[in-house]
């Protein structure tokens, strides 16, 4: 992981131990970036074990004592858990549960009863224990993500992408100079807000077929598009089944 032993070096990981001891942000070896993820230690033993008191008694009757699941609602752990959650954030797993369960009684619980809940299946999940409890102020940059760091967003996910929309050749469209997709909860389009922020994005490399797009875009060739959809992956390219289409921008420069 460290590949120039050097003095430099050394003090950096002296600093990246310090830093991941107190749960803050880790700085990525060789880059400017400062990501936390999962694995740097983001809640506490005592959180964790107030929040499977909570699991125990207001999600367990749907999801199971061992997280696994039933015919009711989805597991909360193991490789399911990581394919609806990685790539995505704390932050957004967080905002889920509050605002969405328990199922028969939502946003019922108090925030620390919820971020204790979300501390428990983390730590069910195999992520370490930290020092600092997790707080609603510091869930969002937060990123789950497996042992091997971050990946592609899994197929099937509910994605959103932006890109120039630009007829294929057999009269399709796809969305070419595309943004990497990235999760969304949200399968409607983005707000006049939301939008205006995603002028500023920079374009990608990304080709995307879009599939089931309705009314005909025809108007918007050339436009910059957010589209939003079930992402598909496949050996022919990626597409998407679009839920959303919306204009970012007349022009779409890559
Ligand atoms: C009465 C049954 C029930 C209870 C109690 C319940 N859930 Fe759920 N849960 C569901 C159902 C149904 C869904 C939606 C379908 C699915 O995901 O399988 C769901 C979905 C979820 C999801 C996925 C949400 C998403 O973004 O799609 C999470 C995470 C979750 N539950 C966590 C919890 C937690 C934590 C608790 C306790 C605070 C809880 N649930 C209590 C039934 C329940």
């Amino acid at each position: 992981m460290h590949p120039h032993v050097t003095a430099v070096g050394l003090m950096l990981s002296a600093v990246l131990v310090l830093a991941a001891g107190l749960g803050v942000a880790s700085v990525q070896a060789g880059s400017q970036e400062s990501r936390t993820t999962v694995w740097d230690g983001v809640y506490t033993a005592d959180q964790a074990a107030r929040g499977k008191v909570v699991y125990d008694r207001h999600c367990s009757s749907c999801h199971l004592a061992d997280l696994g699941g039933s015919s009711e609602a989805r597991p909360l752990a193991g490789d399911r858990f990581m394919e609806d959650w990685r790539e995505d954030t704390v932050h957004t797993l967080f905002t889920r549960i509050r605002s969405l369960m328990p199922f028969d009684d939502p946003a019922t619980l108090s925030d620390d009863a919820y971020l204790d809940t979300v501390a428990y299946i983390l730590q069910f999940n195999g992520f370490p224990v930290g020092r600092l409890a997790l707080t609603a102020e510091g869930l969002a940059d937060i990123q789950i993500e497996g042992r091997d760091g971050p990946g592609q967003v899994p197929s099937f996910a509910l994605v959103q992408v932006v890109g120039c929309l630009t007829q294929g050749f057999d009269a399709g469209w796809i969305l070419t100079s595309s943004t990497d997709a990235v999760r969304t909860r949200d399968p409607s389009g983005s707000t006049a807000d939301e939008l205006r922020a995603l002028e500023a994005r920079p374009l990608g490399t990304q080709t995307f077929t879009l599939m089931s797009v309705y009314p005909d875009p025809a108007s918007h060739a050339g436009h910059k598009m957010e589209a939003k959809g079930f992402l598909i992956r496949g050996p022919e390219g990626d597409r998407i089944n679009v839920s959303a289409l919306e204009m970012v921008a007349a022009a779409c420069e890559p």
